[in-house]
């Protein structure tokens, strides 16, 4: 089985080596206006688009190093069906990893984080794999397998515009020396992060990430199953064991200013009191 493996792939070598030195008589070779991908590969799914339609890639290049520069590989090529099975799994994690508290998807969701939308399209596979795999401070890790992460690659490009419209890396600067710690930080940041319009809280995973925590994206992770509510935030911090028994959080200390100005960075508080005194 390795044998055979190892021949068909001296077999793969050699013949590139010809394709290079442009010495290979292929029978297939491709026609003035075809891509090249077709001196070197047989034509497949082709009712459904080119090569590139799904692989992306550069169809005039004829050495396979610059003509693979941008590919898509695995099952993130199939994109191009967005009825399609792969397409579906990597949507059904989007939703049960719940990226739409930080990502818009599709023109949905909040934008705390990159909008995906105007990203993937820019991005080679490898760093998109790596975004997912290996993500930032303030992107939980998910755990997902190469597989996994290919088909949700897959689901992010079915819904994005083809246009690359901003493939900038945002960057979020945190100045802790020079920057007055919040009651978030103070009484929650130490187990949790958030991701707010002004930038990141927080320094630990050691509970979950709490951005959009009462959007419509965030998963109904509230006792009983529901979606999160500003009420039932504060009887959450009342006391998390009245709500949940078992709950590893502590039952924190706080002022009725703090509460609300927890409140305010979770995006749900009243407004903060005026700077300036009412005079009335
Ligand atoms: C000069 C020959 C050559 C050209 C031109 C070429 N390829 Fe390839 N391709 C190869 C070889 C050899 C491999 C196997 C080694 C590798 O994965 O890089 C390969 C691998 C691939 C794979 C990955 C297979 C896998 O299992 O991961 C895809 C997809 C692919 N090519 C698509 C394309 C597309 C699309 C084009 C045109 C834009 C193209 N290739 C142009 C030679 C070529
Ligand atoms: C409609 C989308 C689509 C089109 C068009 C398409 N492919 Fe693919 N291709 C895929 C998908 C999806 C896979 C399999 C991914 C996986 O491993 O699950 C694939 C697999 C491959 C592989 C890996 C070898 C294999 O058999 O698994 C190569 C090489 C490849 N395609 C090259 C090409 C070339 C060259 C063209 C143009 C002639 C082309 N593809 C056209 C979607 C497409
Ligand atoms: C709690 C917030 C959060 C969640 C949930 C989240 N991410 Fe992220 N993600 C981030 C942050 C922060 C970055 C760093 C770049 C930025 O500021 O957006 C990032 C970056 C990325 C990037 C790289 C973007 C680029 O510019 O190249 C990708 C791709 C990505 N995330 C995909 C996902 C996917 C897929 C999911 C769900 C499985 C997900 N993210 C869930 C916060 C999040
Ligand atoms: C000592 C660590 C710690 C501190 C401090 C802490 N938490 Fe937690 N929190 C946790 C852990 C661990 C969980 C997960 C609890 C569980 O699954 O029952 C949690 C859960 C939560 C949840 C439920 C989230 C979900 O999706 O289930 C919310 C909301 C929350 N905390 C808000 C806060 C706020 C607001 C503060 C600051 C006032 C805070 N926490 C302070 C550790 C902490």
């Amino acid at each position: 089985m390795t044998r055979l493996r190892a021949r068909l792939a001296a077999a793969l070598a050699l013949c590139s080596l010809a394709l290079l030195a442009t010495a290979c008589a292929s029978p297939r070779r491709a026609s003035a206006g075809q891509p090249r991908c077709l001196d070197c590969h047989a034509v497949h799914n082709a009712d459904a688009g080119t090569c590139v339609t799904c692989h992306r890639g550069d169809p005039a290049a004829t050495r396979a190093v610059l003509a693979h520069r941008t590919l898509l590989r695995g099952p993130a090529a199939a994109h191009a069906w967005p009825q399609g099975e792969a397409v579906r799994l990597g949507n059904a994690t989007i939703e049960r990893a719940a990226c739409r508290r930080c990502h818009v998807i599709g023109g949905r969701g909040s934008s705390v984080g990159a909008s995906l939308d105007r990203v993937v399209h820019g991005r080679e596979q490898a760093a998109l794999r790596d975004s997912i795999r290996a993500p930032v401070d303030n992107m939980p890790d998910f755990g997902l397998d190469e597989v996994a992460t290919d088909r949700v690659i897959a689901a992010l490009l079915a819904q994005a515009p083809r246009v690359v419209a901003d493939p900038s890396y945002r960057v979020w600067f945190t100045d802790e020396a020079e920057r007055e710690p919040g009651a978030f930080e103070r009484h929650c940041g130490g187990c949790h992060r958030l991701l707010t319009a002004d930038g990141p809280l927080g320094v630990s995973s050691a509970g979950p990430h709490l951005a959009g925590l009462f959007t419509e994206f965030h998963p109904k992770t509230a006792p009983g199953d529901v979606a999160w509510t500003p009420t039932l935030l504060r009887r959450w911090l009342d006391n998390p064991r009245a709500l949940r028994p078992a709950t590893p959080m502590p039952r924190p200390v706080l002022t009725a200013d703090e509460v609300d100005e927890i409140l305010r960075a979770l995006g749900s508080g009243p407004a903060p009191p005026a700077s300036v005194p009412d005079s009335r």
